[in-house]
């Protein structure tokens, strides 16, 4: 795993999943971690292994969907300045059911409301504090569903895609600034999300992996981080082909979701003390 210079690490969506592998990687002696999810238990997991590993953990349970919750979280964070490094992991999948016909209308707006206005709420509000502070890096966690949009899950794809035109708009605004903004859209990664997609998963990879991936990017300075590669490369390929070629060939594919009703709303401020 690479040695990387950020010290003040704030995670959305750092309970499970790939959120949770990226606060694994870097947590040690010496790092501050901030952590946020809706559901408090599995948060305070995750907090409990980085803490075995030497850093000092903060969790918020929160909905990042809600008006205000991202900046409110911030703003907790900041008052020693913003932190160094702001991971936006927080997101949700959705689609259609089996044997419906379309995804439900609250489905739909779920995901829009969680990985779209959420995600942008809070890199909106993380880049203004980083921008007055003259330093910090983003991370945004798009998806491969954005290059190649899915039939099943047409909201979820649609978030991704949306995601991925923010984030070029955010990078070209902060462009000398001294903040950094990396996309990361990954294929399929074992986590809930794929314990979701009742459907053939090519190319499944672990969250440790995808986390090395993503650390990796960073490391480099990059803008922009697709993989695997050889899915990149067959999306590639696939839209070189005329549409019913592509639409035949991806048939295979096809899919239904398990959709997850939301966890009740968190009740009290749940902070975890430091570790
Ligand atoms: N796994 C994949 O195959 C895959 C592929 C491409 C892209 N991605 C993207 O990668 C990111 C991480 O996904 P994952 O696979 O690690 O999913 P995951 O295991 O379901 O984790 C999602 C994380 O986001 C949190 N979250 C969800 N809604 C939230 C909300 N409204 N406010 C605050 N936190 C919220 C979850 O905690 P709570 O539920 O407790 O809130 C959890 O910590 C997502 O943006 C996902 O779309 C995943």
């Amino acid at each position: 795993m690479p040695d990387l210079p950020y010290r003040r690490i704030a995670i959305a969506g750092g309970s499970r999943g790939i959120g949770a592998a990226l606060a694994l990687a870097m947590a040690g002696p010496g790092q501050e971690l901030w952590l946020c999810a809706r559901e408090g238990l599995p948060l305070e997991e995750t907090a409990r292994d980085c803490r075995a590993k030497g850093a000092r953990v903060q969790c918020r349970s929160c909905d990042l969907s809600q008006p205000g919750a991202a900046a409110a979280w911030l703003d907790e964070i900041g008052e020693r300045g913003p932190p160094d490094l702001l991971i936006v992991a927080a997101g949700i999948f959705g689609g259609r059911p089996d044997g419906a016909e379309g995804t439900p209308e609250t489905v739909t707006r779920q995901v829009i409301a969680v990985n779209l206005t959420g995600a942008l709420a809070l890199a909106e509000a993380g880049a203004l504090r980083m921008r007055r502070a003259g330093r910090g890096q983003i991370v945004l966690l798009g998806s491969l569903a954005a290059r190649d949009p899915l039939p099943d899950a047409p909201a979820y794809s649609a978030s991704k895609a949306g995601l991925a035109c923010y984030a070029r708009a955010l990078r070209a605004d902060l462009a000398g600034s001294g903040v950094g903004v990396l996309l990361v859209e990954p294929g399929h990664v074992e986590t809930r999300q794929t314990a979701q997609h009742q459907g053939s998963l090519p190319l499944l990879m672990s969250p440790p992996a995808a986390a090395e991936r993503i650390l990796r990017a960073l490391d480099r300075g990059r803008d922009c981080l697709a993989f695997p590669r050889r899915a990149v490369l067959a999306l590639w390929l696939l839209d070189l082909l005329p549409t019913a070629w592509r639409l035949a060939l991806l048939r295979r594919h096809r899919f239904s979701v398990r959709n997850l009703a939301p966890p009740a709303p968190p009740v009290a401020r749940g902070r975890g003390g430091q570790g």
